[in-house]
């Protein structure tokens, strides 16, 4: 991946970021320590197509982004988690016993909710120093949450000597940032963060949880368009989604009975109902059904390499979270309306939760240089803002890091 940050440092070669987590980690918690740290990273994600379908049963098509939260943990002989933030250069102690309690705030959220989810999920947690480095950037729709839950929670395992299948982890993860953090998210986030692959997207169905991996044609780029409009999920138009979504079922289960979720609905069968809803609940649904047609479809698009087809089906779904689901904003329209107009393009969307945060491109690879100087620049004119740009590789799930079998770098 590029983007302007990686490319101007990695013309200094810049140290390895597992080796500045080491460096960091010995000056916080000493030399003693360092024989028994390790390593690990979980990345952050980007959603082609399907939004805020996770939490209705529905379909979801993410891929794993090469920007990674990174945890480096050693074990501790007493009951604490100590926990070093490079990104808010703080440093905090949770006794493994006081660990309950609702939402703070505060990013020590994310640890206390992991490391109490474990526990009551009956697993014996070993006390622990942590130092953490984010990459994925924050409030920008990219799921820096999730990749820093994934992160601590294979970091707080691997010290405890606790192992668990990944889908089980990915849930505890999404469970955590339910009661600890306080947002009532879906799946995607989390499963992403554990399941992806190099080299593809990954078509997720979030109510089997069966997933299959869909190449990304390498004639391709996908294009993160940062509006650098901060969105803020807990702040409670997430979750108010999500309950006139839950409206929206009891009211049609009056009808249709057999249904569970928003993923069993046709757009049909809601417009037959449509007189019993309030037009807020009615509009928050058509987006839903709508979506997961689009999700679907676009898996054959990407299937059968046609990029058009995907690209009109990602400028649909962008009209439908703006107009019906509302959870795009002025800068977000913004940029898809410019990148609409530039050469090589094929279709762009809000990506994520909504509410600021980034824009998603579909873009020729040999466009992918000129538009990516171009939106920034016609952005910065219109809103004064330089926006920041990744041209993103899809990337591998989290790992221990350096990968098994090879040499500590
Ligand atoms: C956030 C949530 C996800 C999903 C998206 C919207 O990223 O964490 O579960 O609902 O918003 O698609």
């Amino acid at each position: 991946m590029t983007n302007s940050r990686t490319t101007i440092s990695s013309l200094s070669t810049p140290q390895p970021t597992s080796e500045v987590l080491r460096a960091r980690f010995r000056e916080l918690f000493g030399d003693s320590q360092a024989p028994s740290e390790h390593i690990f990273r979980a990345p952050g994600r980007v959603n082609l197509i399907g939004e805020h379908t996770d939490y209705n049963d529905g379909f979801v098509m993410p891929m794993a982004i090469p920007f990674y939260t990174w945890t480096a943990v050693a074990k501790r002989d007493d009951q604490i988690l100590e926990s070093y933030s490079e990104h808010y250069e703080e440093r905090i102690r949770l006794p493994l016993d006081a660990l309950s309690g609702p939402p703070r705030r505060h990013w020590s959220d994310f640890l206390r909710g992991v490391a109490a989810t474990l526990r009551e999920a009956g697993h014996n947690l070993s006390g622990a120093n942590l130092v953490v480095r984010g990459e994925v950037p924050l409030g920008a729709g990219l799921s820096s949450s999730a990749s820093l839950e994934i992160s601590l929670a294979l970091a707080l395992m691997s010290v405890s000597g606790i192992s668990l299948p990944l889908l089980d982890l990915v849930k505890l993860c999404q469970a955590a940032e339910h009661k600890y953090v306080g947002t009532r998210c879906g799946i995607m986030d989390q499963f992403v963060a554990g399941f992806g692959k190099a080299g593809h997207a990954l078509l997720l169905d979030c109510r089997s949880l069966e997933y299959q991996a869909l190449p990304v044609p390498s004639n391709l780029r996908l294009v993160v368009c940062n509006s650098m409009v901060r969105h803020e999920l807990a702040s409670g138009e997430y979750n108010r989604r999500r309950e006139e979504c839950e409206t929206g079922v009891r009211l049609l289960q009056s009808f249709l009975p057999g249904i569970r979720a928003l993923r069993d609905v046709s757009l049909p069968d809601l417009e037959k109902y449509k007189q019993e809803f309030p037009s807020v609940v009615y509009r928050r649904c058509r987006h839903v059904v709508s979506e997961n047609q689009r999700v679907l479809a676009a898996a054959k698009a990407l299937q059968s390499q046609d990029a058009e087809r995907f690209g009109q089906l990602m400028y649909q779904s962008h009209a439908s979270l703006r107009d019906d689901y509302q959870v795009s904003c002025r800068e977000l329209d913004l940029l898809v309306d410019l990148a609409a107009a530039r050469p090589g393009v094929y279709g762009a969307r809000m990506t994520g939760g909504g509410f600021g945060g980034c824009t998603v491109n579909l873009v020729r690879f040999d466009s992918a240089t000129s538009f990516q100087a171009n939106i920034s620049q016609m952005y910065a004119e219109k809103t004064g803002v330089v926006p920041e740009i990744y041209v993103c590789e899809p990337a591998q799930g989290a790992e221990a890091w350096p990968p098994e079998g090879t040499a500590k770098t």
